[in-house]
């Protein structure tokens, strides 16, 4: 065997996400000569690829006895993060940096860590450097701008944003956070303070269907009445891998509060005999307390994020699992569901009464229908769209469109949804019938 051939290949295969032969060949390789570094650099990627990131150090650190180099002690130190053991990282990174000060792989980790801890104050060193050394990289201005915020210094975290944008127009994950630091800032400091970033921001790159989103909620624009779906798709796309550690830290509590009534209403064996739709599932939350309780006979789940419904489809609690816009989806629906839930879903709509007439003709007679809307405290209009892209509701306004769509309305009480900017969201658990 040509050794030197061999782990051309294995690299080759690991590029083509090929891990098993990879690790294969690598393993072969380190039979012949147990000091080989790029296998044992080869079979610690493939194990971090894999999530198996203690196996992954354990790999690396071989690498390192037979080569201390930097890129391994970042490999490291990377791992560590992703194990949240955090003082490993800062202790890899900083043998990094006594040798090459400059070296961007390990600030970068240094940033991601101080940021992970909501230590923002300890990144601004180290992005201050990237900023030098790195200074086209649309990311460090990206997270200069989250950091210039949770330190309140908001004038420079909008400058970083736009900054960001500036370096990658295309990039709608730049427009997302050049977007928030606007809304965030705007809920902070009033709308007057952001009107020249946001001003230009919407000139420059007003096509861009997100970027137009954004303008359309921070000027309550009373024209829209539904959230963009591109707007949507990215969003939630983004935001899927983390979505359940922000909920929860912001106190998300509606999939349980809507199973919890669910259990009220329906004993277990019936529920295991419906057919049960989950609209805007997300990363299956109600699918999972839901099962917890009962398997319907029957569960859907749809969604417009793709990304979402990859983590739905990881709980394996839902029979079928669709993308696709709840509208379009409903169409051609006729008596099927025994039960719907819209969970924190018809926040992204703001008119509501052609979808619940959708909602009712998709029902079974005596189907149930339960939900929660967010209360509209800034207007006496039907609906409000909020600085933060969320439609809220009136409660007349949920009434009304409920009985013209031939749906009664059993319950329907305030609930503290969850918090935002520090503040309750509050809004209300419907419950309606066919
Ligand atoms: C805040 S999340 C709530 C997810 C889930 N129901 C929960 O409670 O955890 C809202 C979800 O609704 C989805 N969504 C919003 N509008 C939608 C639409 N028109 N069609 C399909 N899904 C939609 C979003 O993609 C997102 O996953």
């Amino acid at each position: 065997m040509d050794i030197k051939d061999t782990a051309k290949k294995a690299l080759e295969l690991y590029r083509k996400q090929d891990y098993q032969k990879s690790k294969q060949l690598s393993l072969k390789i380190l039979q012949i000569d147990s000091f080989h570094l790029s296998s044992w650099v080869n079979l610690g990627n493939i194990c971090f690829q894999k999530g198996e990131f203690k196996e992954a150090i354990s790999h690396y650190k071989k690498a390192l006895q037979i080569s201390p180099e930097n890129y391994i002690l970042g490999n490291i130190a990377n791992a560590y993060l992703q194990l949240k053991q955090y003082w490993k990282v800062w202790y890899y990174c900083k043998r990094i940096l006594r040798q090459d000060s400059e070296n961007i792989f390990a600030l970068n980790l240094l940033v991601q860590m101080y940021m992970e801890r909501e230590k923002n104050k300890l990144a601004l060193p180290y992005l201050e450097r990237l900023k030098k050394l790195d200074s086209k990289n649309p990311w460090v201005w990206n997270n200069l701008s989250q950091v210039y915020f949770f330190m309140q210094e908001y004038t420079q975290s909008l400058k970083a944003a736009q900054q960001a944008v500036s370096l990658a127009p295309e990039d709608d994950l730049q427009h997302i956070n050049m977007g928030y630091a606007l809304y965030e800032t705007a809920l902070e400091k009033g709308t007057d303070f952001i009107k020249k970033e946001a001003t230009n921001w919407f000139k420059k790159y007003g096509k861009n269907p997100i970027v137009k989103y954004f303008s359309d909620s921070l000027k309550h624009n009373k024209k829209i009445a539904k959230t963009d779906a591109t707007y949507l798709r990215k969003i939630f796309d983004s935001f899927s891998e983390s979505f359940e550690d922000a909920l929860q830290a912001l106190n998300y509590g509606v999939p349980q509060k809507i199973i919890k009534n669910i259990q009220e209403i329906f004993k277990q064996k019936q529920l295991e005999n419906m057919t049960v739709l989950d609209m805007g599932c997300g990363t299956g939350l109600c699918g999972k307390y839901m099962t917890k309780y009962a398997r319907p006979k029957k569960f859907i789940g749809v969604d417009l994020s793709a990304g979402m419904l990859q983590k739905a489809q990881e709980k394996n609690v839902y029979n079928q699992l669709v993308n696709m816009d709840i509208e379009e989806y409903l169409q051609d629906k006729k008596e099927e569901f025994d039960l719907v839930i819209a969970a924190d879903v018809l926040t992204y709509f703001g008119r509501l009464d052609s979808l619940f007439n959708q909602i009712a003709n998709s029902m079974k007679k005596s189907g149930v229908f339960i939900f929660s809307v967010t209360q509209n405290p800034h207007s006496k209009e039907d609906y409000f769209l909020h600085l933060s892209g969320r439609f809220h509701h009136h409660a007349d306004y949920i009434a009304k469109c409920l009985q013209n769509s031939q749906l009664e309305l059993l319950k329907m009480y305030p609930q503290n949804l969850r918090s935002e900017g520090g503040k309750n969201v509050e809004g209300w658990i419907v419950i309606a019938q066919k």
